[in-house]
């Protein structure tokens, strides 16, 4: 598979006077894939995403999209690139056709183009009945829909996802994943923003772990949880008598207390934790996969929540 370059950042920085919001970050990403910045709140992530949209001027060191400086060429970026941005800017007074329509202004499409876009996004987007609908009447997950729609708009070449399902129920989550991964499946980078680790998981094939403007570590998925945590984790109610017995049964895993749980990192491969409870009944006893959860905790010593 040839890798283009589509994105480029080096020693990207943003400080807001004293606070730097974006550290000396490099990243590529290459035409084609999905990639994920993953982090806590706080950590960057929309700061990054507002200098690649080529919105909010670098402090410091270079970005390039499909070989274009964000700082020179903002118009012709702006062109090529869609954006779903966190809050939720949608013209509250206007129907839902109408704040496609309005958008595609910004743009150098006909009406008569946009109208047939906008009808068809409206189709993806399962919103048809919603199509001459006031914005207020909407759900949450529709109004992500739409805003979803309205990047659409201009047929980009990257989509920027900055925390597409945060707040959103399962079932509308769910339902977005489906619509972001119809347009992988077409050949839309797209970059995505997300506190989600199951969200990251699902559907970066990359991504980078960002936390006070710094990337903590980067790389496919599942081989960042098999290199920081092993495949399966195990939990165990805590108590001062399951500690001494798994620190003695596993001597050279990590073992950290996680609320009222007791984690085990034994590295080991899948089944080998099972065998010490056929050996040592533990109250509350559950053996899981590990997830990029244990792995920004592992780094960052805390939670992505937090
Ligand atoms: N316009 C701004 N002015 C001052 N500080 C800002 C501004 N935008 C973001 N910040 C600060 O920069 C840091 C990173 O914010 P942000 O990029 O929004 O993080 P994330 O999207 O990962 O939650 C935060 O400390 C935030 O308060
Ligand atoms: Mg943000």
């Amino acid at each position: 598979m040839s890798q283009d370059v589509l994105v480029k950042a080096e020693k990207l920085t943003k400080k807001f006077n004293g606070l730097v919001a974006v550290d000396s970050i490099d990243f590529e990403i290459f035409k084609g894939e999905s990639f994920g910045f993953l982090g806590p709140n706080g950590a960057g992530k929309t700061t990054t995403m507002k200098m690649v949209q080529s919105i909010s001027p670098l402090t410091g060191g270079t970005l390039t999209l499909a070989g274009m400086d964000v700082t020179e060429q903002g118009r012709k970026i702006k062109a090529i690139v869609g954006v779903a941005p966190q809050e939720d800017n949608l013209d509250p007074d206007f129907t839902v056709l109408q704040n496609l329509m309005v958008y595609a202004r910004y743009f150098d499409i006909s009406k008569e183009k946009a109208k047939t876009k906008a009808e068809e996004l409206i189709r993806f987007m399962q919103l048809e009945e919603k199509r001459d609908v006031i914005i207020t009447s909407l759900s949450g997950g529709m109004r992500r829909r739409l805003i979803l729609a309205r990047a659409l708009m201009n047929e980009p070449q990257i989509l920027i996802l900055d925390e597409p399902t945060t707040g959103l129920d399962p079932q509308a989550r769910h339902l977005i994943w489906t619509k972001i991964r119809n347009l992988q499946k077409q050949g839309v980078t797209v970059i995505l923003t997300t506190h989600y680790m199951d969200e990251a998981a699902q559907l970066c094939d990359r991504l980078i772990i960002m936390d006070h403007g710094k990337i903590i570590e980067k790389g496919r998925p599942a081989d960042l949880v098999r290199a920081h945590v092993g495949e399966e984790v195990l939990e165990v109610l805590f108590s001062e008598e399951a500690m001494h017995c798994l620190k003695q049964y596993f001597p050279d895993a990590r073992i950290d207390v996680v609320g009222d749980k007791i984690q085990v990192f034994a590295n080991k491969p899948r089944g080998v934790l099972a065998k010490v409870l056929d050996k040592v009944s533990f109250k509350g006893a559950l053996i899981r996969d590990s997830n990029l959860e244990d792995v920004f905790l592992k780094l960052a010593g805390r939670s992505l929540k937090d």
